[in-house]
């Protein structure tokens, strides 16, 4: 039995100006030790998907479809069921990462809570001072220099590098079955960036995490995850394994994408984008979705919108090109 399995997922918000659906026909599979990336342009609807997983949706979003976790369909699960999920089998990293920590309680009594948490869930009956052992071997594990200190600090008192990896240590913590990481390194700088990259490696290769991780960037995409989706404007344009559509893109978003990845750094040399911007989920486009800004469109592009096709594999497209 897959793992994760989610089917015909539907987001819409209600806003002052109607309702927009901004995530459409979401299919997803994941085994457990999967590492799959979400990529996509900024609103796309990527953060509203792993809100979508973990139920954490703004009070106005409306969801429907199945998401189904080792068989059971999370969007049946009680408010309770549901606390106990996310405490447990799903834990998710915040873009902004202050959104994951309680901002009036200390580091120190959110990690004791997260490992108590885990303790009782695993039934070990560990002592006070075992829970701050493993407390400070988490921070330690994230890099987080002089752990004793963070410890007693509030989030509000911490750089945004330091509460990402306080938000990560959490996660080492719980050790979820599985990891959603919403954009987790873009408040980083580089070096930390790299050691946040690894330790989600690491979680994912030894402890046999499966993890969701969402970014702009198909390049932090290929060196993370084994598969990629591809979204656009709140559909999978592409979906394969990282290294065929890195190597052997088919939709020409995809191909767009990895062309605007900056790989030559010769001085005056001009980057490449997409030209035009992603569609308002209030006026989309007739037929396909990226159609005004796709070089390679033609008349029928314009008309109707490409349904995803299955091609092999794991393999799916939406693409008239490959009908
Ligand atoms: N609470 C909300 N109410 C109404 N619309 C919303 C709400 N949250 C998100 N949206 C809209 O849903 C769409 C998808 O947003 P989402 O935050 O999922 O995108 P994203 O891919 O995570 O973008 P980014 O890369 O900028 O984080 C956007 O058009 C956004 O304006
Ligand atoms: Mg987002």
């Amino acid at each position: 039995m897959l793992f994760l399995e989610i089917k015909n997922l539907k987001v819409s918000y209600k806003t002052v100006n109607g309702k927009s659906t901004v995530l459409n026909d979401f299919e997803l599979s994941i085994d457990k030790g999967d590492s799959v990336s979400i990529v996509g342009e900024s609103g796309s609807g990527k953060t509203t998907l792993g809100a979508a997983i973990t139920r954490l949706l703004a009070p106005s979003a409306e969801e429907s479809g199945e998401i189904l976790l080792d068989g059971k369909d999370i969007l049946k699960l009680t408010e309770d069921e549901m606390t106990f999920v996310r405490g447990t089998e799903i834990f998710m990293i915040f873009q902004n990462p202050l959104n994951s920590l309680n901002p009036v309680k200390t580091v120190e009594f959110q990690l004791m809570e997260a490992a108590k948490i885990k303790a009782e869930r695993d039934h070990t009956d560990a002592t006070e001072d075992q829970l701050r052992d493993v407390i400070i071997h988490a921070l330690t594990s994230v890099r987080l220099p002089d752990p004793e200190q963070i410890l007693r600090r509030y989030p509000h008192e911490l750089s945004g590098g330091q509460v990402q990896r306080v938000v990560i240590s959490m996660a080492l913590i719980l050790r979820p079955k599985l990891l959603i990481a919403d954009e987790p390194t873009t408040a980083l700088d580089v070096t930390i960036q790299a050691q946040v990259i690894n330790l989600l490696k690491e979680l994912n290769k030894e402890y046999g995490m499966s993890i969701i991780f969402i970014t702009h960037d198909l390049s932090l995409a290929y060196v993370i995850s084994n598969k990629i989706i591809v979204m656009y404007a709140g559909t999978i344009m592409e979906f394969n394994a990282s290294d065929t559509i890195v190597k052997n893109p088919e939709h020409p978003y995809t191909v767009a994408l990895l062309k605007s990845v900056p790989t030559d750094y010769k001085t005056n040399s001009k980057l490449y984008y997409i030209k035009g911007s992603p569609p308002s989920f209030f006026n989309l486009p007739k037929g396909c979705r990226f159609s005004p800004r796709c070089d390679k469109v033609f008349g029928k592009c314009r008309e109707m919108e490409p349904a995803l096709i299955s091609g092999g594999g794991i393999y799916k497209v939406r693409c008239w090109l490959y009908e």
